[in-house]
């Protein structure tokens, strides 16, 4: 091991933050991100970003908050750290209540309103489990109750997880909650697999060309996706965010939803408090006052 390398092993184990420099990273990772970073996740953030001294060659927090807001570095390195503060966690038929909402009243009901193309977007996708989960919901309802044609479109702050989201490969285990019927349709068990490694399992392409991954950040302004959606997922983000920003957020989601659409927001999460045009119509999810 060469000089440089054994001080960066060194010092990126023992080194920490100093209170100005996580100050100045949480500010920057709340303007950019919306993400809360009180003082109290300091060692959550410097063991998030070690990754980033060592793929950046900084030796130190120092050098690298030196390199981000002294030398230019922000621009550049900005999306890396955010990949690295991200809290990706996600599961197929996560919270599978709203699953069979769609199955049992949402889908019933956009069919009785007259929508058989249906959009629908899932904001904060992760790894792509929640927008797949959708897909199958959606591709399943179509075969039995059709016509009926479906776009899911898949976004995420993540680079990281959106280049995973579009591969749709995954431990075979992941898979597990997925009803047999459907894993059965929309789930293949991948070739050679090495002993030593858990099996993986890939969504098959006719359903993964049902889906459009793109990047895209919560706190833009707008969010640019063309037509409204009849179906919009915004799950398990909110709580990342303070309470302006929660209401500012909603307040978007609620303009890229179609009168009649409904909203589906993460269980430990609420959009009550807020002046929006939507109305509870199951725990958890919202239906945008028709017009
Ligand atoms: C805990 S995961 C939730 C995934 C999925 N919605 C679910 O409930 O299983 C939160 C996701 O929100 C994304 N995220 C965080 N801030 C964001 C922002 N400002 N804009 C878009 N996505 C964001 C993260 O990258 C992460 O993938």
């Amino acid at each position: 091991m060469n000089q440089h390398a054994a001080r960066l092993q060194y010092d990126t184990g023992s080194d920490h933050l100093t209170l100005r420099d996580f100050r100045r990273l949480a500010q920057f990772i709340n303007d950019y991100s919306g993400i809360k970073m009180p003082e109290v996740k300091k060692t959550m953030l410097e063991g998030r970003l070690r990754r980033r001294l060592r793929a950046t060659g900084c030796p130190t927090f120092i050098d690298y908050c030196r390199f981000l807001f002294d030398e230019d570095g922000l621009e550049q390195e900005a999306p890396l750290l955010i990949d690295a503060v991200t809290t990706n966690k996600t599961d197929f038929f996560r919270e599978p209540a709203h699953f069979e909402f769609l199955r049992q009243r949402g889908l019933p009901d956009l069919r009785a309103q007259g929508i058989n193309s249906v959009r629908a977007w899932s904001s904060a996708c992760s790894v792509g489990a929640e927008p797949y989960t959708l897909a199958m919901v959606l591709a399943d309802f179509a075969e039995d109750h059709g016509p009926m044609s479906f776009f899911v479109l898949a976004t995420d702050l993540s680079t990281d997880v959106l280049a995973s989201a579009q591969q749709g490969i995954y431990p075979l285990s992941m898979l597990d909650p997925v009803p047999t019927a459907l894993r059965r349709r929309y789930v293949r068990v991948s070739g050679a697999v090495r002993p030593t490694r858990e099996p993986r399992a890939r969504i098959v392409p006719e359903l993964r060309s049902t889906i459009g991954f793109a990047r895209m950040n919560l706190m833009d302004d707008a969010y640019a996706v063309g037509n409204p959606m009849h179906i919009i997922f915004c799950r398990n983000v909110l709580i990342y965010f303070d309470k302006v920003t929660q209401a500012q957020v909603l307040r978007r989601l609620c303009d890229c939803l179609q009168p009649g659409g409904y909203l589906f927001i993460g269980h430990s999460e609420s959009a009550t408090g807020f002046d929006l045009p939507l109305r509870a119509v199951s725990n958890t999810v919202l239906q945008r006052i028709p017009s």
